[in-house]
């Protein structure tokens, strides 16, 4: 089994959006995969993903509307192969946060796109419909990479 965490500051936009591409994306795939979302801050905890996001995954063919925001924990560095950091903050905090003995890989979510490496998933927050359809297709890529990858 082989596991991704997708991070965000939030987890309420980009990152639930990358769980929910990515579990669609291997959803026909047998390779067994697990798949979660967390974000560095506390604000949403509990709270579902930001209705922007579920409409434009739900336009997309894909519900998650049942995700629910969490922050992430240390647990997490040692549960997670690969914890995949929407923005380079994202990242310095993942770094900071990471215990020496993690196990998990520690990279960004464009990293795993050829050509888009180093590139950041923006922050849809405080923009529009159009924001949050090119948030969908950033994380669409990352997840067609991963699939496409197979082993990370
Ligand atoms: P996310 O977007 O990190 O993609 O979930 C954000 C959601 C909420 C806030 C910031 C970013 N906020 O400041 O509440």
């Amino acid at each position: 089994m082989q596991s991704i965490l997708f991070l965000c500051l939030g987890n309420i936009c980009r990152s639930p959006l990358a769980e929910g591409a990515a579990r669609a994306a291997f959803a026909r795939s047998r390779l067994p995969k697990e798949f979660d979302s967390a974000g560095t801050g506390d604000w949403h905890i509990g709270h579902p993903p930001d209705k922007r996001a579920q409409a434009v995954a739900r336009d997309h063919g894909c519900d998650i509307s049942g995700l629910r925001a969490r922050q992430i924990k240390a647990d997490d560095f040692a549960r997670f192969d690969l914890i995949l950091a929407a923005d380079t903050a994202n990242l310095r905090d993942l770094q900071q946060l990471a215990p020496p003995d993690s196990r998990a890989r520690i990279a960004l979510m464009l990293d795993m796109v050829p050509g888009r490496e180093g590139e950041a998933v923006t922050d849809p927050y405080y923009g529009d419909n159009t924001d949050f359809l090119r948030c969908w297709q950033d994380v669409s890529a990352v997840a067609a990479a991963l699939l496409v990858q197979k082993s990370w």
